[in-house]
């Protein structure tokens, strides 16, 4: 069984609460049953979230052994850490960067990234879809190689 590990950054864990506006009433827990339902068989995907830098770094380090591609929205981590955009490039699988909110129409702190120096795609706007649209691009490299 291959992993894709889907991983959130720092206040993704309100998600449904927060600002629903811009990101919906859609949780977590939703954007993983989506993204397993994505998954062929063969796949798994393992959802973790934190709001602490290093915790995540642990994560990528712990998933070069372990899994076959990252999906990663990085939060507000995207426009301020190299240390995140650095822990990737160790990274030797797929990774593909999601934004629930299409960040180029919001302020313009929003517009870098320092994680699409080192994504493979870059998914923005589409709400949790993106999400999805990640875990089927992970699948599709994956099964090239
Ligand atoms: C976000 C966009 C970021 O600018 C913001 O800091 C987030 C969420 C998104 O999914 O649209 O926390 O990554």
């Amino acid at each position: 069984m291959k992993t894709i590990l889907i991983l959130n950054g720092p206040n993704l864990n309100l998600l449904g609460k927060r600002q629903p506006h811009i990101y919906g009433h859609q949780t977590l827990v939703d954007v993983e049953r989506l993204c397993q339902s994505v998954c062929p068989d063969g796949f798994q995907v393992s959802l973790k979230q934190s709001n602490h830098e290093g915790q995540i770094i642990d994560w990528i380090h712990e998933a070069r052994e372990t899994t076959c591609g990252i999906v990663i929205n990085p939060g507000a981590l995207t426009h301020t850490s190299i240390a995140l955009l650095d822990a990737l490039n160790t990274y030797e699988q797929p990774v593909m960067e999601v934004h629930i909110s299409q960040v180029h129409k919001r302020e313009a702190f929003r517009h870098h990234s320092y994680i699409s120096l080192r994504a493979d795609g870059v998914i923005v706007g589409l709400g949790l879809d993106g999400y999805a649209a990640g875990v089927r691009r992970v699948v599709a490299l994956s099964e090239e190689r």
